[in-house]
């Protein structure tokens, strides 16, 4: 018997085997795939290895204007790639090294849940029954797969997931890109710069989902002057094996594609391994949870994207800390007030807090203070076609940071430190009183304080 078993080893589950194992729990840890997941395996770090090759490519080409000249600069896909996959092999090597010293019963096998006998949970892997009052559900999600027609046929032929364009051995001359959120920009940025035609096709008016709509909008004019297209308020209807057709103003268009990407959101993996022996309540295919991570049933906790909501890595370990710490007895809660987001493009989209939109929607009023990156003097430095944005959002009367939105290089490194003060709740004065590194792009934060008395 264990004290707890884990179902899925992503950022959710292997952060929270380790955690338990740690603090002297008998764990055992299920994962079917690869250890490390989606997050490891085919999304946060595969995709940042290639967008850092894209990024080198980008600064010998324009390296012109920094006084630097480059010839005959090539680039090779297929280092790339094999790059890429070397950091993924290094990374799982180091959670599996992390699972042996924690002490964590790694089983690379499916496990089916078989029910509850008392408050003992019974899950099955390769013929083995394991017995636990506590388990923990993270199971991770999916590609959403768009039932268009055409669309089935041409899966893994044309048509692409997050899985697959990660893995191209050559560049595409063109790519169309159905969904712009977070993967289908990330994606768009990474071949636009590699040297693909890319068009992307977008449900909505706007770009990047709930981003600030400033700043969504600033980063599609980026890219569109680098020759991307955007096709918004645009429907996809059908796919003929290298042509999507879309339905926009009424009047149906189509756009060809060598390959075609699809990234139109994830959806909760919660079928499929005997889920519905524990009757959980459910929103649609979301187990729901509490603040602690609890499910409907005594003793079995769900975390990361199997519970809806952010489907981001680093919402996922923080909730298997918080489910860890229940099963401790310690008192935690998660809490989503400072929950940072990054969509990695070239600039970065960071942001953390509440946007305008959603400020507006909840009545709270608010102090708001925009400035453009020029403002910060290792911006101007470092950057020769920036159009940066940093945007500030006030309590009116607490004068306390309520939204922290910013469109530049480093904002993903620059956002914690404006969630920590979101989460503090520092007032103002706290805040001006900081001191901040100088020359750093992260001062424009320090500066936008200093707009506001
Ligand atoms: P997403 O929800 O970010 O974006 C999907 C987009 O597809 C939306 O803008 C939606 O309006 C559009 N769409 C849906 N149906 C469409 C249709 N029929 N025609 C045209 N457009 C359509 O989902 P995405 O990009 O697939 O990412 C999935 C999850 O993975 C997200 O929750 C994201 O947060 C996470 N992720 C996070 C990353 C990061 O933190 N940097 C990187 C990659 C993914």
């Amino acid at each position: 018997m264990h004290d707890l078993l884990i179902i899925g080893g992503g950022p959710g589950g292997y952060v929270a085997a380790e955690r338990a194992g740690k603090a002297g729990l008998s764990v055992a840890l299920f994962e079917k795939n690869k250890l490390g997941g989606v997050c490891l395996n085919e999304g946060c770090i595969p995709s940042k290895a290639l967008l850092n090759s894209a990024k080198l490519l980008r600064h010998a080409s324009d390296s012109d204007a920094f006084g630097v000249k480059s010839e005959n600069v090539s680039y090779d896909q297929s280092t790339v790639v094999k790059r890429k996959n070397k950091v993924v092999r290094k990374l799982v090597l180091g959670v599996k090294n992390q699972m042996k010293e924690a002490g964590v019963e790694l089983i690379e096998q499916g496990a089916t849940i078989l029910g509850k006998e008392g408050d003992l949970f019974m899950v099955e892997a390769d013929g083995v029954t394991y017995r636990s009052r506590n388990l923990i559900i993270a199971t991770g999600s999916e590609s959403v797969i768009l039932p268009l027609p055409g669309v089935e046929e041409a899966l893994s032929e044309t048509v692409l997931t997050n899985r697959e364009i990660l893995d191209l051995k050559e560049v595409p001359e063109s790519l169309v890109v159905i969904g712009g959120g977070v993967i289908g920009l990330e994606m768009a940025c990474y071949y636009q710069a590699v040297g693909s035609k890319v068009t992307v096709i977008e449900m909505l008016d706007h770009i990047a989902g709930n981003v600030d709509p400033e700043i969504g909008s600033r980063l599609r004019q980026v890219y569109e002057k680098l020759g991307m297209a955007f096709h918004l308020s645009a429907r996809v209807t059908k796919v003929d094996k290298n042509t999507v057709s879309f339905e926009k103003d009424g009047e149906e268009q189509t756009v060809e594609g060598e390959l075609i990407l699809m990234s139109c959101g994830r959806r909760p993996v919660s079928s499929g391994f005997g889920l519905e022996t524990l009757s959980l309540d459910m929103n649609r295919s979301a187990i729901k949870v509490n603040d602690k991570m609890e499910t409907s049933c005594a003793g079995c906790y769900a975390i990361g994207d199997v519970i809806g909501g952010y489907m981001l890595a680093h919402a996922a370990s923080r909730e298997g800390e918080v489910a860890v710490n229940q099963i401790l007895g310690i008192d935690d809660r998660m809490s989503n007030r400072a929950m940072p987001a990054v969509i990695y493009t070239d600039p970065e989209v960071a942001h953390v807090g509440m946007t305008k939109a959603e400020l507006d929607e909840a009545s709270i009023p608010y102090l708001e203070v925009e400035l453009p990156m020029g403002w910060s003097g290792r911006y101007q430095a470092e950057t020769e076609r920036g159009t940066g944005l940093c945007r500030l959002l006030l309590h009116e009367e607490k004068k306390t940071l309520l939204g922290c939105h910013l469109l530049t290089p480093y904002a993903s490194e620059m956002v914690l430190a404006f969630g920590i003060m979101i989460e503090q709740e520092m007032t103002l004065d706290e805040m001006k009183r900081t001191i901040f590194p100088h020359p750093t792009v992260c001062e424009i934060v320090r500066e936008a304080l200093f707009q506001l008395e």
